[in-house]
């Protein structure tokens, strides 16, 4: 996930989903406002050409991705003026940085949080980066019917050699559910449309189930 050019040319199905998204949460796209994190931005193209657009025009949004190659890809071609900017940043991380912490009303995350390994601590860190009532919306894969075919495939000797790079790139999947979206609010106020995997994490963490 270093090759901004590639995948920024190949994510049409991501942009396809992330579409749906916005539809199903429109209104509280249109609302946002103030200071916006992507997370797991990737190359921009995505931030600037879908979530710009739908958010509200006075926010200011802070693309922010672990691939320093993401960046910089981000930087020389999505970045604008006083308006979208892109920053380093493991959601992982267990040292957030100081200067992030309560410094956005909203976050978003698409496709990017099923790549961590510890997706608690990622979404303690998206908690954290929120001021309070900030709201996030997150859109990730937790599982996908293609991952049941890979064991199949890697019994074929013509797959097999390929299979290891697959299962290198698909063990951090391990939530056991179908993929989702979500949204929560820093006021401990609602989960929506979680699946049962997160609602746990989520019920273990203060918030309400709704
Ligand atoms: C599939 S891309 C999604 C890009 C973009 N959000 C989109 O939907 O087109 C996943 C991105 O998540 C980033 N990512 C993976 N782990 C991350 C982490 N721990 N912290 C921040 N970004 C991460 C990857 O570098 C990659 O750019």
């Amino acid at each position: 996930m270093n090759q901004p050019n590639k995948y920024a040319a190949t994510n049409a199905t991501q942009i396809r989903n992330i579409l749906e998204l916005i539809g199903q949460f429109s209104e509280e796209f249109r609302n946002m406002n103030g200071r916006i994190i992507d997370i797991g931005c990737g190359p921009g193209n995505t931030t600037r050409d879908i979530l710009v657009p739908c958010v509200g025009r006075e926010a200011v949004i802070v693309g922010a991705d672990i691939s320093p190659e993401m960046i910089e890809y981000a930087k020389q071609h999505y970045a604008v003026d006083d308006k979208l900017s892109f920053i380093e940043l493991d959601m992982q991380t267990s040292e957030l940085p100081k200067n992030l912490i309560e410094q956005f009303d909203h976050a978003v995350s698409f496709y990017a949080l099923h790549w961590c390994k510890n997706t608690l601590k990622a979404l303690q860190n998206i908690y954290k980066l929120l001021r309070p009532g900030g709201k996030a919306i997150i859109l990730t894969i937790s599982h996908h019917m293609i991952y049941d075919m890979y064991p199949e495939q890697e019994k074929d000797p013509r797959f097999a050699p390929y299979m290891q790079v697959i299962f290198i790139s698909i063990r951090f999947l391990n939530l056991s559910h179908f993929s989702m979206d979500f949204t929560f609010s820093k006021n401990k106020t609602f989960v929506l449309r979680t699946r049962p995997t997160y609602r746990k994490i989520f019920h273990e963490n203060v918030f309400l189930l709704l």
